[in-house]
């Protein structure tokens, strides 16, 4: 059987360098907030109960960190007074039990991988009581340098602020992100002060404490791109990088060819299948799903839309949340879909929108149509049957259906339901004048000669 694992995930801090409304935690990073990072990593790495801390008005936090696992439970830490309180503000959910392993991290350190927390877990398992991750930034100011023996094993970690000359010349820092093994938790975070440069209760004072109980504490050490805090809008853009780098190498892992992968940006969710081919400038807003043999050509946008195999979109194409489309749908340049529906091998090939409907099989919609679905109170739904076609620059003015391998007119204004099979054609109808423009060109040059 292996050990119970659990999680203490901080997000009380107030994030004033972000000078923003919005808590630190609920920006974002590929479309997906730092909290709902840490979350979603701690699922993928197995089995930890959760409980994420926020602050005092950190509703919008706790539901969010919910809407994302539902099973975590949130505590509340009423004034910011450290990491060590913070920690404590959680300490129901520490004591309900006394045996595996604790974690501790900071949801706004959205970056850390799966593979991290196994190479902490598997300390845990060799010996180690307490398992601090530290990383060797280029720059170590600011950090808590974690302070070792020879043989490795950690004896203190200390704050920036009330660290020695040559304390600070240390390299190795702490990332933030501990994992203990101890029984009693709650009782040795207790024994922390606040006697220090902030007046804090830090949560690094743990190590001393636990050295002194007799623990072995040993550091994992990991790249300084998987512990990148974020604490200003200049990290939130530093992490974004880091994540699209991994996204980008993850989906040419994974059978996508992209010819310039550094102009091509994911969200966390993205899902792509087989022998996608990507082209350059497309940007992936939230919930896109793409299924094997897909092409999108260059200077897409796509936004909570599923496209099913074979089907090609764009160039310059823009599918919007509810953009469902079948295998070998055809969606050309400057064509927007919202909330339409496409059967298999329908086409949309150049300049239209599509907004609320559905597009049947085969149908084949012309250049310039607008699916007219706002009345400017409420939407209303086109319907297009299977294998009817829009002749270009058509108006379809919702509610309307077209019906099944139906014709409509180019240049339509079809606010009535077309029959299947029938043709509709509503505009002005044209007038043929023989020999018109000889007669206007002669009246008119005589008109100017006599003055
Ligand atoms: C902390 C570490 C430092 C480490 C650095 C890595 C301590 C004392 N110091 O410093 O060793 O190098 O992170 O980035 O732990 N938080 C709360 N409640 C609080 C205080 C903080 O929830 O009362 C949360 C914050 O939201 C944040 C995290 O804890 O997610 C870290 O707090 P922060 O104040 O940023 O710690 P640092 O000073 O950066
Ligand atoms: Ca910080």
């Amino acid at each position: 059987m292996t050990a119970r694992e659990r999680a203490v995930v901080l997000a009380a801090g107030k994030g004033t360098r972000m000078k923003s409304e919005l808590p630190k935690v609920l920006h974002r990073v590929g479309g997906r907030t730092l909290v709902a990072h840490v979350l979603a990593m701690l699922t993928e790495a197995g089995g930890i109960e959760t409980c994420v801390v926020v602050g005092p008005e950190g509703e919008a936090v706790a539901s969010e960190a919910k809407a994302t696992s539902p099973d975590v439970t949130t505590a509340t830490q009423m004034n910011q007074a450290g990491t060590a309180d913070a920690v404590l503000a959680a300490r129901d959910f520490l004591d309900a039990h006394d045996d595996g392993i604790v974690y501790v991290l900071f949801a706004d350190t959205p970056l850390v991988r799966p593979e991290t927390i196994d190479a902490m877990r598997a300390r845990t398992a060799a010996g180690a009581q307490v398992v601090v991750l530290g990383f060797a930034p280029d720059d170590p100011t600011g950090y808590g340098r974690i302070l070792t023996t020879a043989d490795g094993e950690v004896t203190a970690i200390r704050e920036h602020r009330d660290a020695t000359e040559d304390e600070r010349a240390v390299r190795l820092c702490n990332s933030g992100v501990m994992a203990f093994a101890v029984p009693g938790l709650s009782a040795l975070l207790s024994e922390i002060g606040n006697d220090n440069a902030k007046g804090e209760y830090y949560l690094t004072d743990a190590i001393e404490i636990a050295r002194a109980k007799g623990y072995r504490v040993e550091v994992a050490v990991t790249g300084s791109d998987d512990v990148l805090g974020i604490n200003s809008r200049a990290q939130l853009a530093e992490a974004e990088a880091v994540f699209q780098t991994r996204a980008r190498a993850a989906a040419l892992e994974s059978g996508v060819t992209m010819i310039a992968p550094e102009t091509v940006y994911f969200s966390a969710d993205t899902k792509l299948g087989r022998d996608v081919t990507l082209e350059p400038n497309v940007f992936f807003g939230a919930g896109v799903t793409i299924a094997d043999n897909v092409t999108v050509k260059a200077n897409c946008h796509l936004e909570g839309a599923t496209i099913g195999d074979g089907a090609v979109i764009g160039p310059f194409a823009r599918l919007r949340p509810g953009a469902n489309l079948s295998n070998d749908v055809r969606i050309g340049n400057f064509v927007e879909v919202k909330n339409v529906e496409m059967g298999a091998g329908a086409k949309a090939n150049h300049l239209a929108y599509l907004g609320d409907g559905t597009v049947g099989d085969a149908a084949n919609v012309g250049a310039g149509t607008i699916f007219c679905n706002y009345d400017g109170f409420n939407k209303h739904r086109t319907e297009i049957g299977d294998g009817a076609f829009i002749g270009s620059n058509s108006a379809l003015v919702a509610p309307v259906r077209i019906g099944e391998g139906a014709y409509v007119g180019s240049g339509s204004v079809i606010t009535k339901s077309v029959p299947d099979g029938a043709l509709a054609v509503a505009r002005g109808s044209q007038d043929i004048r023989e020999n018109w423009a000889q007669r206007f060109r002669a009246r008119m040059s005589a008109k100017k000669k006599a003055g």
